[in-house]
């Protein structure tokens, strides 16, 4: 049915990030390693995902836990050593597992020794690897930062008498690309690691890496929102393209770039196949869509809305409709959990929602990621206190409105919702102290729902459970070939209730039904012409009433096949 030229691993595959540091100790240090993803593999493969990306695992001082990296070529030690990493490449390909690497080349660690060298005077041989303003042309045209307490993303450095560029912490320096030099070492950054079996990439804020070098004064309509300003950058695509022939076309790998500021109009340029740059990319229209406009870190004061939600992934889907290919994500590291941003983390709705969620990710056309502990519906931790929180983005905005005299009471409030670490806890392996991540205090709080439930050995016991539905889901996606490559069909796009949508190939057809209400819901479906349904699965019991309208139980979900 499908030309097998166009079939592909990585578009057939389920994606499982993990999060090294929070998901298993094996030493008692109260931190994840790397012996304890291997000692995890066999859960990992009950799951039947066939990829895992791994957050950073490289040296790291963890200003920005791992993105701030100080040497490419080795693990950092809280995670183990290269006989661990060599270990756990071994143990993944006996089980037929694929392993996608985290490339983070927009900037390095402050600690990295291109950029010790660098700092020391301005003729040093490194001084090129980074982006510097001399002091004597005076203070320079303002760029913003995402991690800095003043906002400001050039840092004053006294040996040098000069400023370094750091579009995140001040101990993330930005590389300049437009040195050869730095381009030839990132491509063979990325040989070394693929020469050692591993079978891609997720690159880090890839879109920001070019830079005009004469740094002009910025425009005044990106000094809210610097994101597009950041994302345009004059070499981008050169950039890319070079990757792809010196390094890309040589291996059987897969790439998805993290692209901020990258809208649809710009999307194919990245992932049109005839252009040669990456496999896929992240956008990140749906997770501004719950967050005040131009403030990804501020929650929206009005909810969104299912039809918002559905526009997002309809609109995305056609763009890839004849070329390139989509990723879906509903959370990730920097982003709060899943159930509890699109579902409902309370007692009543939490199981259906996060079932829900996971039939939307598994019966949508783009290769589906799912976060550990998105698979047991693990839900945001809400912090009350600044003390619990770990993550440089809280702290530091912390620290920004204290300065400026501002309401931390309603900042708390905010990151109750939006904090990175409400999705950094750790993973809930059972009921024993902390949940079986580690033998002592972990590095960050465990989630106390542990002991209620949400934890695996509880949920494996259960046939009912978050974790054995997302198993049998991703099984119905396994099977039904069509779900992967269906061409995709919005219905009742004015619901605001109801997500309802076909998946079709040739003379075959599939329904998914989402309900988004903690009501019962009811949806006309007489433009549908069919005459028997099959119902693949559902997560509740009961089944809805079906006809020309359906009528679904609170955030039900349901597929079925269409004759
Ligand atoms: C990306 C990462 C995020 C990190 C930032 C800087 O957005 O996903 O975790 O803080 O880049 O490297």
């Amino acid at each position: 049915m499908m030309q097998d030229q166009l079939r592909k691993w990585w578009k057939e595959g389920v994606v499982y990030q993990i999060y090294p540091r929070s998901f298993q100790d094996t030493t008692g240090n109260g931190i994840g390693d790397l012996r304890g993803v291997i000692q995890r593999l066999d859960y990992i493969q009950s799951l039947g995902v066939d990829i895992i990306w791994l957050n950073p695992v490289y040296v790291s001082p963890n200003d920005d836990n791992g993105y701030d990296i100080a040497d490419y070529r080795n693990i950092m030690p809280e995670f183990g050593t290269m006989q661990d990493f060599d270990a756990l490449l071994f143990g993944m390909k006996e089980r037929g597992l694929k392993l996608v690497m985290d490339l983070v080349v927009n900037h390095t660690s402050d600690e990295h020794e291109w950029f010790v060298e660098s700092r020391k005077s301005r003729d040093n041989p490194y001084r090129d690897y980074y982006h510097w303003w001399p002091a004597e042309k005076g203070i320079p045209p303002k760029r913003w930062s995402y991690f800095d307490v003043e906002g400001n993303a050039w840092k004053y450095d006294e040996p040098s008498d000069a400023y370094y560029l750091h579009s995140f912490s001040v101990k993330q320096p930005d590389l300049k690309w437009e040195n050869p030099k730095v381009r030839e070492e990132v491509h063979d950054i990325m040989k070394f690691w693929f020469n050692k079996g591993v079978d891609g990439f997720r690159m880090d804020v890839i879109s920001f890496i070019s830079k005009d070098t004469d740094y002009p004064e910025l425009p005044e309509r990106f000094n809210g929102d610097f994101v597009p300003f950041y994302s345009d950058g004059p070499k981008l695509h050169e950039y890319l393209h070079e990757i792809h022939t010196e390094v890309l076309n040589k291996y059987d790998v897969m790439t998805v770039g993290e692209a901020p500021g990258i809208g649809l109009d710009k999307a194919l340029d990245f992932v049109d196949e005839d252009r040669q740059e990456l496999n896929m990319f992240f956008h990140f229209d749906l997770m501004a869509l719950d967050r005040e406009e131009q403030k990804v870190f501020e929650m929206r004061k009005d909810n969104w809305k299912l039809t918002e939600f559905k526009r997002i992934h309809s609109q995305w889907d056609a763009v890839f409709s004849k070329k390139g290919w989509g990723s879906m994500f509903l959370d990730n590291h920097d982003f709060p959990r899943s159930v509890s941003r699109w579902g409902r983390d309370s007692r009543s709705h939490w199981f259906k929602s996060a079932t829900m969620l996971q039939t939307f990710l598994l019966t949508m056309r783009g290769t589906p990621y799912f976060y550990y502990g998105e698979e047991i519906g693990m839900t945001n931790i809400k912090f009350d206190k600044i003390s619990d929180y770990k993550d440089i983005n809280t702290l530091n905005r912390y620290k920004t409105i204290e300065l400026e005299g501002g309401d931390t009471e309603a900042f708390l409030r905010n990151e109750q919702d939006a904090s990175r670490d409400n999705a950094r806890t750790p993973m809930q392996w059972n009921t024993t102290a902390h949940a079986g991540f580690s033998k002592e205090k972990p590095w960050i709080k465990v989630n106390d729902n542990y002991k209620e439930g949400v934890n695996v050995a509880t949920q494996e016991e259960d046939a009912y459970s978050v974790l054995n539905y997302f198993k049998r889901m991703v099984e119905i996606r396994k099977e039904h070939l069509i779900l992967v490559y269906g061409t995709y069909q919005l219905l009742q796009e004015d619901h605001e209730e109801i997500y309802a949508y076909t998946r079709s190939m040739e003379n075959h057809r599939y329904l998914i039904l989402l309900s988004f209400s903690t009501q019962r819901a009811t949806i006309d479906l007489a433009e549908l012409a069919f005459e028997k349904t099959k119902l693949l699965i559902s997560n509740d019991d009961v089944r809805p009433r079906e006809g020309k309208t359906f009528e679904l139980y609170s955030y039900q979900a349901c597929v079925y096949q269409l004759d």
